[in-house]
């Protein structure tokens, strides 16, 4: 993916599908990594949180039964399709969650004041973004002192094994998934854009770069996929 639009565009035609594919590409682990991230963002009740490339709301909504009805949750993407899917299920006068405010934005220039949120929270997202040093250093400026990020992503494992495995995984399942319901480019593009994203030990290095003095990557999935730990001293 070269330019922001066609990013955008991508994530706009792939969102009435996306939340059936991800339950079952990942055989609906997904949703176990995500609470995972949630729970390594330390979100707490009352908590002010951010989730950064929100797409169709699944960890802003995790965030919302952490934060209770005393926190609160924004949701930020830069796809309106995909923001439409968040709002239609987040109702907050029928729930318990904190509301969610959804928010249309770019993760490289948030709009948000320096130090305000207590966590923050990103699903598949940084691979995604054109600058990734850029998004770091946006994650950090909005991040509280003492507040965490915690940042889920795919990436290339370093054991050749699991890399022939990934491989075989996108090439043999996800992209003829994709293809049955017509979205062979938009699922064809994770196998190069895991081969351009930073490894873990690549993600800790631009985390202190973007001047993060705590930054730790817990690989997961037979590390085919990781949490990137951020902690804003
Ligand atoms: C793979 S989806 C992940 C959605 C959701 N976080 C999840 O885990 O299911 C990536 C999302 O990042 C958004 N995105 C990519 N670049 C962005 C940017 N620069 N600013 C805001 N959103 C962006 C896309 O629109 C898309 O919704």
């Amino acid at each position: 993916m070269s330019d922001r639009t066609e990013i955008q565009e991508i994530f706009n035609r792939i969102a009435p599908v996306y939340d059936r594919l991800n339950d079952r590409l990942s055989f609906g682990q997904h949703r176990i990594w995500k609470q995972m991230a949630v729970k390594w963002s330390r979100a707490g009740s009352g908590d002010l949180c951010l989730d950064l490339c929100c797409g169709s709301g699944d960890l802003a909504l995790l965030l919302a039964r952490e934060v209770g009805t005393r926190g609160k949750v924004f949701g930020l993407d830069f796809s309106v399709e995909q923001l439409a899917i968040a709002r239609s299920r987040n109702k907050p006068f029928t729930s318990k969650l904190s509301p969610i405010v959804w928010r249309e934005g770019d993760a490289l220039d948030l709009p948000f004041a320096d130090n305000y949120f207590d966590a923050i929270t990103m699903g598949y997202g940084l691979r995604n973004v054109l600058d990734i040093p850029r998004c770091l250093q946006e994650l950090h400026r909005v991040l509280k002192p003492n507040a965490s990020a915690a940042i889920l992503d795919m990436h290339r494992p370093s054991s050749p094994l699991m890399r022939q495995f990934q491989q075989w995984y996108l090439d043999y399942f996800v992209v003829p998934t994709a293809q049955m319901m017509g979205l062979t480019e938009e699922y064809a593009y994770i196998s190069p854009s895991l081969d351009k994203f930073p490894t873990g030990k690549e993600q800790v290095a631009l985390a202190h770069k973007a001047g993060f003095v705590k930054a730790t990557h817990y690989p997961i999935a037979g590390a085919m996929m990781g949490v990137l730990v951020l902690k804003k001293v």
